[in-house]
Parts: structure tokens; C-alpha cells; sequence
């Protein structure tokens, strides 16, 4: 009995060590300065601080790599939650949107957060002080709402 649980815990332990060989790219591209949404856009500080806090880790190519991405299982997880999160929506390349993309993107800003569904909840269990207040929520669909009307001329074009 004692040898067979020896063995199991061998393969666990051995299972557990394997799969840190699978190790997805974790990236951080370059940002082109001129590309990025507070170059483009007015974004007042304070809704700037909280796009930074909740939501830059998966919106921007500026990522703070936790030490958990380090470690799979859970590094498979947050590289897949990142990729996905820049290809739906990255900060650091709003420039490169249409004009008619970063509209939907604002109002889609705007809903995530008053549905909160953004910043994903699993994220939370780990960055408690990304949570949004009733106040950042707000902050943010003022900002979204006005700079879909008045940052149109500023923004008009988009750069490759
Ligand atoms: C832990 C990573 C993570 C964080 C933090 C995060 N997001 Fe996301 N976001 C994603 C992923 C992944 C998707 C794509 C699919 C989905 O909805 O899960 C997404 C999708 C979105 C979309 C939808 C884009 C579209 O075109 O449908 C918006 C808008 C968005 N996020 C806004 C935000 C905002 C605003 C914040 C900060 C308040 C934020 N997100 C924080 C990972 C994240």
C-alpha cells in the first residue's frame, strides 16, 4: 500500500515538474509612442490611472509579468488571458485603429466596466486593488462618452 501511494506521488511530482517545460512566449512588444492611446486621445489623469491600475496588463503591451505566469499550469492561463485581452482591445496600439473601431471599442469600454465584466474576475482574486469603484466606473463612461464625440477630429487619422 505504502509503495503504491510512493508511486503515485512520484508521478504527480513528475507531472507537475513536465508540464513547467511548456512554457507558451510571454511578450512584451515594443510601444511605438506615437501609436498609443494617451498620444491619441485626451485621457484625463485620473481615468488614466485607472486604465493603468485594472486594466493595462492585458490592454497594452506594457504587462507586468506576475511571478504565477511563471508557473504552469496557471502561466498557460494569464499568457492566453493577455494575448487574448491585446488582441480585443491594446492601448499601446490605438493608433492603429480605425476610426470606426475605436468608437465600438470606446462604448464596448464603457459596457465591460458598468457590467463589470472587466477587469476579469479571475485577475481580481490576485490584483485586489484593480477592483473598480462606483466612482472609476463613472470616471471611465464620462471619459468614453465624451471622447467618442470630441476627440473625433484629433483622432481622425490612423497610423500604420
Ligand atoms: C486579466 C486580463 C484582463 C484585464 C485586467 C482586463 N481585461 Fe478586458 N479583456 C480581457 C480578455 C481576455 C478579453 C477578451 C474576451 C473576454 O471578454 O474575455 C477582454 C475583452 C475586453 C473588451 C471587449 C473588446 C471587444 O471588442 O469585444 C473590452 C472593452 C475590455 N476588455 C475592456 C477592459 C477594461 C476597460 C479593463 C480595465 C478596467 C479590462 N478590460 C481589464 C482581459 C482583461
Amino acid at each position: 500500500m505504502r509503495t503504491a501511494l510512493k508511486i503515485i506521488a512520484a508521478v504527480i511530482l513528475l507531472a507537475i515538474v513536465g508540464i513547467q517545460f511548456v512554457r507558451p512566449e510571454r511578450t512584451n512588444p515594443p510601444v511605438n509612442g506615437e501609436a498609443t492611446l494617451q498620444a491619441r486621445a485626451s485621457v484625463p489623469g485620473e481615468v488614466n490611472s485607472i486604465l493603468e491600475r485594472s486594466c493595462n496588463d492585458c490592454h497594452s503591451n506594457a504587462t507586468t509579468w506576475p511571478w504565477y505566469s511563471n508557473v504552469a499550469p496557471m502561466s498557460w492561463s494569464v499568457i492566453e488571458h493577455v494575448n487574448h485581452g491585446r488582441e480585443e482591445l491594446n492601448f499601446s496600439e490605438w493608433g492603429t485603429y480605425s476610426e470606426q473601431r475605436r468608437q465600438r471599442k470606446l462604448e464596448e469600454i464603457c459596457e465591460e466596466v458598468t457590467e463589470r465584466h472587466m477587469p476579469h474576475p479571475q485577475y481580481l482574486w490576485i490584483h485586489w486593488d484593480a477592483e473598480l469603484s462606483d466612482s472609476d466606473v463613472k470616471a471611465i463612461c464620462d471619459w468614453t462618452k465624451a471622447a467618442s464625440g470630441a476627440d473625433l477630429p484629433e483622432t481622425a487619422s490612423a497610423i500604420e
